[in-house]
């Protein structure tokens, strides 16, 4: 079997790179953002703002942009999108968010607070295909209004913002988007002055924390509530202009830290990855594995932990079997498909529970690697909420591995590739620039034979 060696800066983190583009907009002035991806789901975020009329300014450095947003600040946005949507007799500004769900997500959080703005949003037949009403729902309970161009709960739909009502919302999903674009709609739509002006948003189990981190770095008054909750304050005045440094994308770097663990001999050195606590479950499952991952250098950037992870594979020992169950699932959300190959080769059984949220992602990621797994030669199973995989010493592989399009799945599809007895045969593997565009150069530059 090959092995991975070597080191590497992995591109900028893709939830980052989105909140800082998005809370561009509440400044008045500029904000440079350093390292940031631009990949198919950032530049969705991109367009959409420079459609709501910020100016952008792209240097794209291979996997590390700079980009500068300058806004006019969230007063004169509001101001010039009703103007413009007063001239325009209600023509709503139309958005292309293509693959990219956290863009519709946060991003209608965001409009829906600019009243008197008319939006719509659309996207590609995976983005159709995305429950929308999880956010749709409670924006319309704070009093704005939705309506569904195509089917009930789904894009393309339309938004007109109102004057938002504050809410207390308990959420009964663990979904870090939904959370953070109801903080958004409060930060942007609940009133000044008269009323309560402030919201909290909870979730059952603790989520990625990137917006509560970023808007507080930005100097706007959120603050933590109690166990996974945040109460936003309605901003006040525009916030002051800022440099952002975007950390490296710990889900990107998932697939290289699952490959080395499956690769006996693999030591790799991942520079400056974010280790937000709502995103290191993939860590924390392969060192309860038998893995090491060392952390160096940790340091805050921007608010984010940050660190150099080291990761080592040795040669001979097995890995431990593992279970996974609800509370860690949002954790771990998107890496569950690179954790399910360290658990292919593993010495026993593992489960992985209250993965239902899997389904609804890009793709159905319970579903594919369920059937990509069991075509390669995995005893894997489905069960009502995951699946459970016996591990082995040896997989064959030499089978179609099936993308539908999804990222997460075609980068997988490469590492498994590597570890499996035979090559896969990929469906695709244009999809990975939605979130790493320079994916098969990196891992390449990392194999050894
Ligand atoms: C994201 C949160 C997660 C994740 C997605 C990005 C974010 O979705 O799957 O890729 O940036 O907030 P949910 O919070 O809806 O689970």
């Amino acid at each position: 079997m090959p092995f991975l060696r070597g080191e590497i800066s992995p591109p900028g983190d893709k939830s980052i790179t989105h909140r800082a583009l998005l809370f561009s907009s509440l400044v008045k002035g500029r904000v440079h953002i350093e390292h940031a991806l631009l990949s198919g789901d950032t530049r969705s975020t991109a367009k959409a703002l420079a459609k709501l009329g910020l100016s952008l300014n792209i240097d794209d450095q291979g996997a590390a942009a700079t980009i500068d947003v300058v806004s006019p600040g969230i007063e004169k946005l509001r101001e010039s999108i009703l103007n413009e949507s007063e001239m325009l007799q209600s023509t709503p500004i139309n958005f292309d968010c293509g693959n990219s769900g956290t863009t519709t997500r946060l991003l209608a959080g965001l409009c829906a607070g600019l009243s008197g703005g008319v939006f719509r949003f659309d996207g590609d037949a995976s983005l159709r295909s995305r429950d929308m009403s999880r956010i749709l729902s409670p924006l319309q309970s704070m009093g704005c209004e939705v309506e569904y161009l195509g089917a009930q709960g789904y894009a393309p739909f339309q938004i007109k913002a109102k004057d938002l009502h504050s809410k207390d919302i308990d959420l009964k999903i663990s979904s870090s988007q939904v959370s953070s674009a109801l903080l958004l709609a409060g930060l942007v739509g609940v009133a000044q002055g008269g009323g309560r002006n402030c919201m909290t948003v909870s979730t059952p189990f603790t989520v990625r924390d990137h917006t509560f981190r970023l808007l507080k770095f930005m100097g706007a008054n959120i603050e933590e509530c109690g166990v996974n909750s945040y109460k936003v304050f309605s901003l006040a005045s525009d916030l002051a202009p800022c440099r952002i440094v975007v950390p490296g994308d710990i889900s990107s770097c998932a697939f290289f830290l699952s490959g080395a663990a499956v690769m006996p001999g693999s030591s790799l050195l991942l520079k400056g990855v974010g280790v937000n606590p709502g995103r290191i479950l993939v860590m924390d499952t392969l060192a309860r594995m038998g893995v090491s991952i060392l952390k160096e250098n940790s340091r805050l950037v921007c608010g984010e932990p940050v660190c150099d992870l080291h990761v080592q594979s040795t040669l001979g020992v097995r890995l431990r079997p593992c279970n996974i169950e609800a509370a860690s699932i949002p954790s771990g959300i998107d890496e569950i498909p690179a954790i399910a190959l360290a658990f292919a080769f593993a010495d026993g059984r593992s489960v992985v529970s209250g993965a239902e949220e899997l389904k609804h992602k890009e793709s159905n990621r319970l579903r594919l690697i369920i059937e990509n797994f069991a075509n390669a030669g995995v005893r894997i199973e489905e069960t009502s909420d995951g699946f459970f995989i016996e591990g082995s010493r040896t997989i064959a592989g030499g089978s179609f591995w099936r993308t539908n399009s999804d990222h997460r799945l075609a980068m997988l599809g490469m590492v498994a590739s590597l570890a499996f007895e035979r090559p896969l045969i990929i469906e695709e593997v244009d999809s990975a620039a939605v979130s790493y565009p320079g994916f098969s150069r990196d891992l390449a530059v990392l194999v050894n034979i």
